[in-house]
């Protein structure tokens, strides 16, 4: 089994126990309000996902990362995960030692020790991790919105969120390297997306199923930007292609509590290691992994991983040029292996396909399957 991303799968969930203790010092600690982005990130720190991490970054890892893509300790990490507090705290979490973390409806969900409090550039932070400080990227929209006064520390996750739709899907990376390991599944191939499933996506999940034992199919259904499609329809789209065609004794279907970055290149490496830690061998990377609008080239999110040596990675990548149905070879391709042009490829945006959608145009079934389509439709129908 491969080794989680550090060598140690970070476990910080309160036993019912230890919370009754907390609530004894209730009055004494602040309480910080936090987003829901940042409430997955609490739930990813605390479950495994983002080993080797134990908390939100202290001010000497949120340095290293920005400039080198890798933690103080020299283990590669490219994506922040902080902890924004409101300036009008400062004075108040400074002088204490932990603070309660408060999830919009007011229920408490963790602790956090105060390790580090930062005031970070947030345009140099866009820049390093966006690759751009425009406002209109909705990754660096994220960013701006929030204070640039962090909070560094450890955290423990008060308990498990209940109120989900995906709950029988939150499969956590303890669970899931039991399960490849029951499976005697050896080399297993991790899947992410934040798109309802079209045929490239099964093209270049089944190309990669071709070599290796598993497919770990694992949907993003933290925050995405206000046009994505929501994560129930994505879900369902998934339920309902695995049921028509897919081999499922070959395949697990999970979700991947994070929000989206839309960070490109450096969310590639991030969701490659996540995928580490729940127990994969191998991650896909297709074309524009994490992209959005024009902010970064085709393969970008694939060159990237030049940077860093496979050791210090040790999942494997599975790198895809553009794939998609060619008329005149009759099936799936890609610009590596097709040799016609493009009035034969059948190739359409994410946009192009919400505008046919909401005009009740039905996509083609050389780009995506009728029985998604019908859920899309019906999904986007019902909202
Ligand atoms: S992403 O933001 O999660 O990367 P999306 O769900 O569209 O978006 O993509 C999931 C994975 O499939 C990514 O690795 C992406 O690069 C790859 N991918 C999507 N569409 C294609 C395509 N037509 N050809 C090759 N790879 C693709």
């Amino acid at each position: 089994m491969i080794q989680s991303h550090g060598g140690t799968l970070v476990s910080r969930e309160l036993s019912s126990e230890e919370r009754k203790q907390w609530l004894q010092k209730k009055g004494e600690y602040p309480v910080i309000k936090i987003s829901e982005r940042t409430f997955s990130d609490l739930y990813c720190i605390a479950t495994g996902v983002f080993s080797p991490l134990t908390g939100f970054l202290t001010e000497a890892d949120y340095d290293s990362v920005l400039t080198d893509m890798r933690l103080s300790s020299g283990l590669v990490w490219s994506i922040p995960i902080t902890l924004s507090i409101p300036p009008e705290q400062k004075n108040e979490i400074s002088s204490s030692e932990y603070a309660f973390l408060q999830r919009k409806d007011k229920t408490i969900v963790g602790v956090v020790e105060i390790e580090s409090i930062y005031q970070v550039d947030q345009q140099k932070e866009a820049q390093s991790i966006y690759r751009t400080t425009d406002p209109n990227h909705p990754g660096v929209c994220s960013l701006l919105q929030q204070s640039s006064l962090y909070l560094g520390g450890s955290i423990w996750l008060w308990e498990r969120p209940q109120l989900d739709p995906f709950t029988n899907y939150h499969l956590t990376p303890s669970y899931t390297r039991g399960y490849f390991q029951e499976k005697q599944w050896n080399t297993i191939v991790g899947f992410q997306t934040r798109n309802p499933v079209h045929r490239a996506h099964e093209y270049i999940q089944k190309v990669a199923l071709e070599t290796v034992d598993a497919l770990f199919l694992h949907p993003l259904v933290g925050e995405t930007k206000a046009d994505d499609i929501p994560a129930e329809v994505r879900m369902k789209s998934y339920e309902t292609i695995l049921k028509h065609y897919y081999p499922t004794e070959r395949v697990l279907l999970g979700v991947f509590p994070a929000s989206m970055r839309y960070a490109g290149p450096r969310e590639a490496i991030f969701h490659a290691i996540a995928r580490k830690n729940y127990g994969c061998t191998h991650f896909i990377v297709g074309r524009d992994h994490a992209g959005v609008g024009s902010y970064y080239g085709t393969y970008d999110a694939q060159h990237i991983f030049k940077e860093i040596s496979s050791d210090d990675l040790e999942i494997k990548l599975l790198f895809f040029e553009h794939s998609f149905y060619c008329r005149r070879c009759l099936g799936m391709a890609s610009y590596k292996t097709c040799p016609h042009s493009d009035e034969d490829h059948v190739i359409l945006s994410g946009t192009k396909v919400r505008q046919m959608l909401n005009t009740g145009e039905v996509p083609p079934p050389e780009f995506s399957r009728p029985e998604v389509i019908r859920v899309l439709m019906d999904g986007l129908a019902n909202q």
